[in-house]
């Protein structure tokens, strides 16, 4: 929790406008005050939170004014829960919000976009197949909380379901609470990651004392009863073992992409696409604007367990995925041999924020790119230089338009851009960006 010396418990204060985050900011007392659930226009009566890096941080408590662009939120723990950011606003405005993120940092590049296409949304509820939840043992109710971390803070909330998971892992979170609370060291389980393939769900604990023998009989009936694999985790990622239900421990989550006739398998800690429904919407918007032909070879960095990669294949002549994690480079050649498309692909583990030299960058080539919040890195500039197009999926409008730039610099230019809703409620952005090589390259 940030520090909180020498500051009111409320504040009462009007909006002025909004944070790159959503949030409402304002003046009082000589302070910034960076507000949740605060809309520009409103009046509002804040608890404060604490002060971090020079602003003061609350979350609104009653609004005087409500402006016409509020709505309900859906979630009783809204806006103490840190899981969503904007529930209090019109869905639509959240939409044009992120669009408008976009395009301001483009023009911070002097950047312009041939066409901004519609942003494409899904569901507004129940869309999380994934989450990290924290645990938290709370003495003076004598049992855990499982859920989201508050806003602004690091407690957990107290919380028995989330709207925002998918239906089968929403209402898991009382059940665990009553399982972490029974177990022998409940104080010494930190966070308990949920995850959910199209067939079937699975939990990993983890632990930082060994598991008791009556442990394992809990998360045994556990497994039994709500019908999910349970994974435990005593260290790194490379810990996770699965311990019930008894049978192939290897076994691993599906999705399906019937679009593509592709099926990805995935282990309970690899990247995966958070909402279902966008990714197909992700994909299809990817391989519309790689246009591959029988004679396309593709590159596709950051590729992870091939999520594009081998949608991409089924046309291709050849994909190339690099990623740096070995384990979902093992993955992605395995999904490309489920789906008999290991003879049209190639996975290495590389680091892609480091020079590498592969002959097959020397021809030309379609090139795709998903990489984390950080962006494409120091190489992007040689990955692309023999690139006919570059699609870009960036989780992050900031590092997209330094990218971006860099491509512009090199002769690409920037022909079309689309927003996914991918966290709906959230300050999360995903865009697909499309490059040509512009006329003076
Ligand atoms: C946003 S995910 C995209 C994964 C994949 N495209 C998908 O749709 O499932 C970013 C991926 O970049 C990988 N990554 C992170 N840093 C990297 C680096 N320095 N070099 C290569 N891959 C990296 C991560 O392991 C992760 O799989």
């Amino acid at each position: 929790m940030p520090s909180r010396r020498r500051l009111p418990r409320t504040v009462e204060l009007e909006v002025l406008g909004q944070t790159e985050d959503g949030f409402g900011f304002g003046l009082a007392v000589g302070s910034k005050y960076v507000v949740k659930g605060a809309l520009p226009g409103e009046v509002v009566s804040a608890r404060v939170l604490g002060r971090r890096k020079g602003q003061v941080l609350a979350i609104t408590e009653t609004v005087q004014n409500a402006v016409d662009d509020r709505t309900e939120p859906f979630c009783a723990v809204f806006p103490r829960c840190g899981g969503c950011s904007n529930q209090q606003w019109e869905y639509r405005e959240q939409l044009k919000f992120k669009e408008r993120w976009v395009r301001r940092e483009l023009s911070r590049h002097q950047l312009w976009c041939g066409s901004f296409m519609p942003t494409q949304h899904g569901s507004t509820t129940h869309y999380r197949r994934r989450a990290r939840l924290g645990v938290r043992w709370i003495d003076k109710v004598g049992e855990v909380y499982v859920g989201f971390r508050e806003t602004f803070g690091s407690y957990v909330v107290d919380m028995n379901r989330c709207p925002a998971l998918v239906t089968g892992l929403a209402e898991l979170i009382g059940p665990l609470r009553a399982l972490i609370t029974r177990m022998s060291a409940p104080k010494k389980i930190p966070q308990v990651e949920v995850v959910a393939g199209d067939k079937a769900r699975a939990l990993v604990l983890r632990h930082l004392e060994p598991l008791t023998v009556s442990d394992f009989n809990l998360l045994s009936a556990f497994s039994n009863a709500y019908d999910v694999w349970v994974y435990g985790q005593s260290g790194g990622y490379e810990t996770v073992t699965r311990h019930f239900p008894a049978g192939d421990p290897n076994a691993k989550l599906t999705y399906e992409l019937a679009n593509d006739g592709v099926s990805i398998e995935f282990g309970p800690t690899d990247f995966i696409q958070v909402n279902s429904e966008i990714n197909h919407l992700l994909i299809s918007a990817v391989l519309k604007e790689l246009d591959l032909g029988p004679e396309d070879r593709v590159i596709d960095l950051f590729c992870g367990i091939g999520n594009f990669s081998l949608p991409a294949a089924r046309t291709a002549k050849s994909v190339l995925g690099l990623e740096i994690s070995s384990t979902s480079v093992e993955q992605a050649r395995r999904n490309a041999e489920r789906n008999d498309l290991s003879s049209a692909t190639t996975f290495l583990a590389s680091d892609l924020y480091r020079p590498i030299n592969n002959e097959l960058t020397k021809t030309d080539y379609k090139m795709l790119l998903d990489p984390p919040r950080s962006g494409a890195g120091p190489e992007l500039g040689r990955f692309a230089h023999r690139a006919k197009r570059v699609v870009y999926v960036s989780c992050n409008p900031t590092t997209f338009a330094d990218d971006a730039a860099v491509l512009d610099r090199i002769g690409f230019q920037l022909e079309r851009v689309q927003v996914f809703d991918m966290f709906p409620h959230t300050n999360h952005v995903e865009i697909v960006g499309s490059f040509g090589r512009s006329e003076r390259s």
